[in-house]
């Protein structure tokens, strides 16, 4: 059996790819996860006992650790998901994006590159290095228009930039050294175990507790939304079968405004829990002062992808946010258990800006 390398295994989009390749039966799975306050043990629960799935606590900027495990295990790929992804946290800490996102992307690469040196020609032309990005590279669109792989970079976030660097990082190692690299871009996920700082898992964790659900500015920005398990299905197909040397936007087809996104989810939750006495849940909507660079908006022109592999979104946002819900619903421990030990809902990213009282 061939073995593929995941990191940010332990985190929201890495576990349920680990679980989609595990239950395909895909590969034999490593996980590498630092085990930041993003990732989840939890989520990789159900592939305890597995006997080809191992995950290994490790940051990817130890270069000797990492070049250790691929000359170990010789896998025939990675699929690069490690990074911090909080926007919010980005405006506060932004030294750690830089850190883990550029240079831990750069170790990555140049570990793989001096892997690759001690194979036979053949088998350095199987591996792929997959590296997964986000749409927010490409900055903010105007009321119409989406994004398209040719499009110039506009990063304006810290973490935008961060993954925007990353990604010149593994078209460059790809154009110079001869990696093959293939790089993914994708709009917003949303599905189980995504950690409760994100819009959709922070409303409803609020919701329950009949905490103020805070919408930035007038909730008018817009997100193409997509479900982390079709996420994880286009990745694999982007692995194993997308050029090298080529971009793929991955997207959900599903553009909502942020407030009509929260309405969707109060609407969700009066549902569920009749009882409640917060009903109607969209009375704890409150408008918050804006996220200082806040994109308008962002969409996904994801043909390429769909012309050349076939792939495309199977479930519809309001599926997707019905199941979603009622994961929450089922796992509230989950969530309880982060608002205890690691972050209670508190703002995030309010740090002044240079000039600004
Ligand atoms: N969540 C989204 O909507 C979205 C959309 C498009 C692309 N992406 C990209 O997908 C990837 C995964 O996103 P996510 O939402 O699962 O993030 P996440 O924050 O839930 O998980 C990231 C994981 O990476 C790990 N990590 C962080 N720094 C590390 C390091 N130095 N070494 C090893 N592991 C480290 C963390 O412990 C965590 O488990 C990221 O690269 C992100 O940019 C996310």
């Amino acid at each position: 059996m061939t073995t593929i390398i995941v990191t940010g295994a332990a985190g929201f989009i890495g576990s349920a790819l680990c679980r989609y390749l595990r239950a395909n039966k895909i590969a034999r799975i490593i996980g590498v996860d630092k085990m930041t306050y993003a990732a989840s043990r939890e989520a990789l629960a159900g592939l305890k006992g597995d006997p080809d799935f191992t995950l290994l606590e490790i940051d990817i900027c130890d270069g000797a650790k990492i070049i250790e495990i691929l000359t170990t295990a010789r896998p025939i790929g990675i699929i690069h998901l490690a990074a911090e992804t909080h926007v919010d946290r980005s405006i506060d800490q932004p030294g750690d994006f830089l850190q883990a996102n550029i240079v831990g992307t750069y170790a990555l690469l140049e570990m793989v590159r001096q892997y690759l040196r001690m194979l036979p020609e053949d088998k350095q032309k199987q591996f792929r290095f997959l590296h997964v990005s986000t749409d927010e590279v490409y900055g903010s669109l105007g009321q119409s228009g989406s994004f398209t792989e040719d499009m110039a970079y506009a990063p304006n976030s810290p973490y935008a930039a961060s993954k925007a660097a990353s990604d010149h990082l593994a078209r460059a190692w790809h154009k110079t050294f001869d990696l093959p690299v293939v790089i993914s871009n994708c709009s917003n996920n949303y599905g189980p175990f995504q950690f409760p700082e994100k819009l959709i898992p922070l409303s409803i964790m609020k919701a329950l507790g009949g905490q103020k659900l805070p919408i930035y500015g007038k909730g008018l920005n817009v997100r193409d939304w997509l479900y982390v398990e079709d996420h994880a299905d286009a990745l694999y197909q982007i692995f194993s079968r997308g050029r090298v040397g080529e971009k793929y936007n991955v997207g959900g087809a599903s553009e909502y405004r942020n407030i009509d996104l929260v309405q969707e989810l109060c609407a969700l939750l009066d549902e569920a829990l009749p009882q409640s006495a917060h009903r109607p849940h969209k009375n704890l909507i409150e408008f918050v002062a804006d996220r200082p660079g806040h994109d308008e908006r962002y969409a996904m022109d994801f043909s390429k992808l769909k012309k050349e592999l076939g792939w495309q979104p199977r479930t519809t946002l309001p599926d997707g946010l019905r199941k979603t819900v009622a994961w929450y619903l089922q796992n509230r421990d989950w969530c309880e258990d982060i608002r205890r030990r690691k972050y209670g809902g508190e703002r995030l990213g309010q740090t002044q800006a240079a000039g600004k009282s």
